[in-house]
């Protein structure tokens, strides 16, 4: 028995020493030590032995299973070091490759737009006024001195909510809130969005306008007249040649409409290749703002001495600016959410 003891010890020892693998030490434990392992047939074979022998080699046989025990466990840590060193030295980092790059969002056209029109009247002392989308009638229409039966509302393609309001069809309403809680001297500009029954290449049931006013008690019309020339040259072309003509608009007198230079063809009416300029239909101006000085039955509704102030106000279209802008010809593309069209403007 001394024999075979002595036979499983070194076997044992030398196999954990060649052993490299945790899996193998594991093997190893379960054929020496298990329960059908090596040793356990050993210590079976005991009670084979004359009674007196029994206990010197019972104790001889536990000696030797807490040896093997801290063999295999002494290997297994300098197995398991090895492997970690061994990963450690393989999985270098790189830091010179370049990182995961997230894709990051950016602004729409039309807020590109509006934050430059915003930031032009901001540097002159203007300051931001918001009202709500959905307005009542006295304040769309009445208040701006368009009765009801006036001709001025066929044109607004109103759509109209339930309880009598309606989608505000332009952003002057905020001309009269703004008025109605405050007192002048007011310099004031309202982006937002206004809502009209059209829709085509160049009509959105849903556009956006920046919608401006100022009112002291001595503006004259020709505070209008270089406060917008000097916002249109910002806005296009520092030299654009800039012209106003009569119109009319019920909530201003004298109205006038506005254009810029065509910003396609220079002005000029023909392409570089001798074609018609489409986009200002050969005219060589495009209509680009509706102004004029607010009329005396305005104030007269907001509660203002006609003879003590008087002001300017304009109004204009954001997604028309934008298109003239960046060439759009359709003004349906701002609002699909293509993203090959929005990566544009990034
Ligand atoms: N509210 C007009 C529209 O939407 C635009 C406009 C024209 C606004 C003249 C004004 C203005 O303040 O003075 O068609």
């Amino acid at each position: 028995m001394t024999d075979s003891l002595e036979a499983l010890r070194g076997e044992v020892l030398e196999r954990i020493q060649q052993a490299n693998s945790v899996k193998e030490l594991e093997q190893l434990r379960v054929e020496a030590l298990g329960r059908s392992g090596s040793l356990t047939l050993l210590l079976r074979g005991l009670k084979d032995l004359p009674a007196e022998e029994r206990p010197r080699m019972g104790e001889r046989l536990n000696q030797l299973r807490r040896e093997l025990e801290l063999e295999l466990d002494g290997h297994l840590a300098t197995v398991n070091q090895e492997a970690k060193a061994k990963a450690l030295a393989e999985e270098k980092i790189d830091i010179t490759l370049p990182g995961t790059r997230f894709e990051r969002g950016h602004s729409h056209p039309l807020t590109l737009v509006i934050d430059e029109i915003v930031e032009i009247f901001s540097t002159m002392g203007f300051e931001i006024a918001r009202g709500p989308d959905i307005e009542d009638d006295d304040h769309n229409f009445e208040a701006l001195n368009i009765p009801k039966d006036h001709p001025a509302r066929d044109m607004q393609d109103t759509f109209f909510v339930a309880g009598g309001n309606l989608l505000r069809t332009h952003t002057s309403p905020v001309q009269i809130r703004t008025m109605e809680s405050r007192k002048p001297p007011l310099q004031v500009i309202v982006p937002g969005a206004v809502y009209r029954h059209d829709d085509d290449a160049t009509h959105s049931p849903m556009f956006h306008q920046v919608e401006g006013f100022m009112v002291d008690s001595n503006i004259a019309f020709s505070d209008l007249k270089g406060v917008l020339t000097h916002v249109l040259r910002q806005i296009f072309h520092r030299d654009a040649g800039v012209r106003f003509r009569p119109s009319f608009f019920p909530f201003t007198e004298p109205s006038a409409e506005i254009d810029i230079q065509c910003v396609i063809c220079g002005g000029g009416g023909t392409l570089r290749n001798g074609q018609v300029c489409r986009v200002c239909k050969a005219s060589g101006w495009l209509e680009i703002l509706g102004a004029g000085m607010i009329d005396p039955a305005v104030f007269k509704f907001v509660g203002y001495d006609p003879e003590e102030f008087t002001g300017f106000a304009f109004g204009m279209g954001v997604e028309r600016i934008a298109m003239l802008k960046y060439g759009i010809d359709d003004i349906r593309l701002f609002f699909q959410n293509d993203l090959r069209f929005l990566r544009q403007f990034n």
